[in-house]
């Protein structure tokens, strides 16, 4: 069976009520009579109940950012899994590099939440890339290596059908310098190798490994077309839905 193609909008800090009500709206119009194609879109906190509203019942699913590690508590600013269930979300990021380089996530905590999400029945896209220091050093396979091995710790094989990897190298994020075609297809490789040891080859060969840095639709389709590549995570151009659109229609050739 190949493996349905994944488009998830991260709108990041950006929009607001009216602007992301407006966007998901033409983000469902645009995918009417689509099915080929996963699609998701991924708003602020704040603005999750809103384009929720617009997305029900429409195949549009919509996700989170981030969320925190624990059913309820004392966590003041934190979200947690039954929230975003509560909302409507089906899916969350979790390890977004922004998050680790800014934020200061760690793998130990991000496998917490990876393990929290999944069992709270969200699915999970997690995040994994190395810096172009890293990269230049020779440093790639073992920083995805350590982010998968860390980020992968305690998931059981039928919670890992809820799973998706995006690889984002950190350069490419926000940079308008995308990774090559033969570049993201190595990656991904790599990924589901590493996947194939750490979950068993079944679920790898099912595992949906999203592209994500600087995605547009002038270099979507071509890197989609790499046999290891099954979408894409969109950060600037899933803010216009035209650019979306164009990259969920590309994932569709
Ligand atoms: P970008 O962001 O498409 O703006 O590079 C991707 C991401 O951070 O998920």
């Amino acid at each position: 069976m190949p493996r349905t193609k994944f488009i998830a909008g991260n709108w990041k800090m950006f929009t607001t009520a009216q602007s992301g009500r407006e966007l998901a709206a033409a983000v469902v119009k645009g995918c009417a009579g689509w099915s080929r194609v996963r699609v998701a879109v991924c708003p602020p906190f704040p603005y999750l109940n809103v384009v929720g509203e617009v997305i029900r019942g429409t195949p549009v699913a919509l996700g989170a950012q981030n969320v925190y590690p624990a059913d309820e508590g004392a966590f003041t600013g934190e979200v947690s899994p039954a929230m975003l269930k509560d909302v409507g979300c089906r899916y969350v990021i979790v390890g977004h590099s922004e998050r680790r380089h800014i934020l200061g996530e760690t793998d130990p905590l991000i496998s917490s939440k990876v393990q929290v999400a999944l069992t709270s029945g969200l699915d999970v896209i997690l995040c994994v890339g190395e810096t172009i220091f890293q990269r230049k050093s020779g440093q790639t396979e073992a920083v995805l290596d350590t982010q998968l091995t860390g980020g992968l710790r305690g998931v059981k094989g039928d919670q890992a059908e809820r799973l998706t990897i995006a690889y984002e190298p950190v350069w490419a994020i926000g940079t308008g310098v995308n990774a090559t075609p033969d570049q993201a297809q190595e990656s991904h490789l790599f990924i589901r190798r590493r996947c194939a040891d750490l979950l068993g080859p079944e679920i790898a060969a099912n595992l949906t490994i999203q592209y994500g840095g600087s995605v547009k639709p002038e270099n979507a389709a071509s890197i989609m077309a790499q046999p290891d590549v099954d979408g894409a995570l969109v950060g600037g151009a899933s803010l216009k839905a035209d650019s979306f659109l164009a990259i969920v229609r590309a994932a569709m050739a």
